[in-house]
């Protein structure tokens, strides 16, 4: 593991960043949290008798069927959360809001061509108990596994609560994966169902979605029937395991008896990367995440009843998971999905859908931030967004360069800014502001929720000294962290628990500032997060590796203005390849299709040799700074062959 770096930001403008915004004393007032009394009183309480704060908050968040009494069964690393409890998360989302939201809308969706529905709450709900019946038709039962690749349509969201509903397990793949990539994730999880769509829409084309299911078909080992929703394209001839989603769910009856699950019964399982070649399955369970979706959702974002709510994130990673399905729908709130490119067909469209549906609180990444920062303010100013009162942050450190903008163009100065540090694995928002409470500082996550311990700690797990990097751990069970991953135990307690036992690592680098206010620091494995994506170097290299005239890869982030991290691969080729531009252009192509556009390295460089450690460990840390244009200040004595490093210099093509 390499030493914590700051792959994202320079670590100057940070070390000097001394703004500190208060929360508008208007939104304090009204706000769940109101000040920094609230938030210690309730991290106190948390502190004091962790059993009796979670248990309140599982109770007051969720209907359970079977109420629980042991809140927490906890062997390090294996926790058990509401054990006894029997819920069913889409019932929480959808019937229990029936009686008083049955005509609120639950989803405004905004297709890229232009079209727009309306789903109430009551249309919502009889859709999953449609699709639910269709799945049981199908033979799927509880805690079977089902795939989901679809756009960001309803019926993502459909079929998410659907398999909640009936206790399937649901594992969506992001459509922007490549068939291959679908098809390993399917593969690992044992799906038995897979729900898609002829298409989607981005960027003016469309994504071809059910052709990418067709070539991996062969290959998906336990898919037996494929469900195909009409959106974009052409589903071409239907093959053997093909069944239309419209004709699967008409006739089905509108109710649907929800399936009372163990509160530890498993929700779904999302792929992430992780430090080697595979992708990991993150498994999450019912009760504990469902609680803490819908409390942090709340908390954070100081939802009200009359918010219109939008977060951009596509379902396909875990934001979409947690906060534009689980916990707006659970607060009963109003989320929005809009299916496409931000910019399409012009850089007017987000700021567009902010005025029309009147939206009071966005929530999106550094990434989308600082591409409309380049494309200059007068394009949001043309629009009225006095509708905002609250912007949100995630998925990777935002400069605070970016972060002033968002709060006086887009916030117009008086919406706070709430930047949220979270992971797949920890299912929900562990280190932020809450907005009516606390102070922010422009680049900073500020504070862990109350009842998380998020500790920066060294190697051997004593504190570092405030202004000095450090790990990020957590070091006590929260409801909604990972459980497993699906199908590895033995990589669930190594990956997360062995760096210091009983403490999850979560591969971040963090630090202090001298008034105790968190600064993220990026990852300290070889985990990057290219444009708010969270890839494994690894993967890319392992993609790239596969290619006939590959012989080694290695692949490194450099910092990149727009995108935070950008991908820079290392290849040496096999004997007698010449190396061209154009082999570097099928290379790219080749980690797209491997893996999806989102992989394809920025930059490809030819070498001889890739500079190794004598024992042969490939010297990643010197590559990244070759990639970054940094002279490399390491000690280079160990490197099996000096010319390496000028020879990687000298290729400029
Ligand atoms: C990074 C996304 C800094 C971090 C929710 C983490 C962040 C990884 C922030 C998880 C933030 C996420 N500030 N870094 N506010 N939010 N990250 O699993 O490196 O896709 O480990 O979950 O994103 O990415 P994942």
């Amino acid at each position: 593991m390499a030493e914590p770096q700051r792959p994202q930001q320079e670590i100057q403008s940070v070390l000097t960043e001394n703004r500190v915004f208060p929360p508008p004393e208007e939104f304090s007032r009204k706000a769940h949290l109101r000040s920094m009394e609230d938030y210690h009183r309730l991290r106190e309480e948390a502190a004091k008798d962790p059993q009796a704060y979670w248990g309140a908050r599982a109770r007051e968040e969720l209907y359970w069927k079977e109420p629980f009494q042991t809140v927490l069964d906890w062997k390090p690393p294996h926790a058990r959360w509401f054990v006894e409890g029997r819920t069913n998360l889409a019932y929480n989302c959808l019937d229990r809001h029936l009686p008083k939201l049955k005509d609120k809308p639950a989803i405004l969706f905004e297709g890229e061509p232009g079209d727009r529905r309306t789903v109430t709450y009551g249309e919502l709900a009889a859709q999953v108990n449609r699709l639910a019946n269709g799945l049981k038709s199908l033979g799927v039962k509880k805690g079977d596994r089902v795939g989901i690749y679809l756009p960001m349509v309803p019926e993502a969201a459909v079929a998410m609560l659907a398999c909640a509903r009936i206790g399937a397990v649901h594992s969506v793949v992001f459509g922007g994966f490549s068939a291959e990539a679908l098809q390993d994730r399917m593969n690992d999880a044992g799906a038995k169902v897979l729900l898609t769509a002829d298409g989607g829409w981005r960027k003016g084309a469309v994504v071809p979605l059910k052709k990418n299911v067709d070539a991996a078909l062969p290959n998906m080992r336990t898919i037996e029937k494929v469900v195909v929703a009409k959106r974009a394209g052409d589903a071409g001839t239907p093959g053997p395991k093909d069944v239309s989603w419209e004709e699967l769910v008409k006739g089905q009856s509108d109710t649907c008896e929800p399936e009372w699950v163990e509160s530890e019964h498993p929700l779904f399982i999302l792929y992430t990367s992780g430090s080697t070649g595979k992708p990991k399955g993150v498994m999450h369970t019912t009760g504990g995440y469902s609680v803490y979706a819908s409390l942090t959702t709340r908390w954070v974002f100081d939802l009200k009843e009359d918010d219109i709510y939008w977060c951009t994130a596509d379902v396909g990673w875990v934001t979409g998971h947690s906060y534009v399905v689980y916990g707006p729908l659970l607060n009963g709130v109003t989320s929005v999905i809009y299916e496409g490119a931000p910019t399409q067909p012009g850089p007017e469209r987000f700021w567009e859908i902010i005025a029309r549906y009147k939206i009071s609180i966005l929530y999106t990444a550094p990434t989308a931030i600082r591409s409309f920062m380049r494309l200059g303010d007068e394009i949001p100013r043309k629009h009225d967004l006095s509708s905002l009162r609250l912007l949100g942050s995630v998925g990777e450190p935002i400069n605070p360069e970016a972060w002033m903008w968002y709060r006086d163009v887009i916030g117009g100065g008086r919406c706070p800014v709430v930047d949220t540090w979270w992971q797949t694995e920890t299912g929900g928002i562990m280190i932020s502001p809450l907005p009516g409470a606390t102070p922010t500082k422009p680049g900073s996550a500020t504070f862990p929720l109350p009842g998380i311990h998020a500790e920066i700690l060294d190697r051997e797990g004593a504190p570092v000294p405030k202004g000095q990097g450090g790990l990020l751990f957590v070091t006590h069970p929260w409801p909604s962290m990972l459980r497993t991953v699906y199908g590895d135990p033995d990589r669930y307690v190594k990956t997360y628990f062995s760096e210091l036992p009983g403490k999850y690592f979560t591969g971040d680098g963090a630090r202090t500032d001298a008034d105790g206010y968190i600064w993220l620091m990026g990852r300290v494995d070889d985990v990057v997060n290219v444009a708010g994506h969270r890839l494994g170097t690894a993967e890319v290299e392992s993609a790239l590796v596969a290619h006939p005239r590959v012989a080694e890869a290695a692949v490194v982030g450099r910092p990149d203005e727009l995108k935070g991290t950008a991908l820079v691969a290392f290849i040496t080729l096999k004997k007698g390849t010449v190396p061209s531009p154009e082999l570097k252009k099928e290379l790219a192509t080749h980690v797209a299709k491997e893996i999806g556009a989102i992989a394809r390295p920025d930059e490809l460089r030819f070498a001889e040799a890739l500079p190794k450690t004598r024992s042969g460990k490939i010297m990643r840390r010197l590559l990244r700074d070759v990639a970054s244009g940094k002279q490399s200040t390491g000690d280079t004595s160990t490197l099996e062959d000096l010319n390496v490093l000028a020879t990687l210099r000298q290729d400029e093509d």
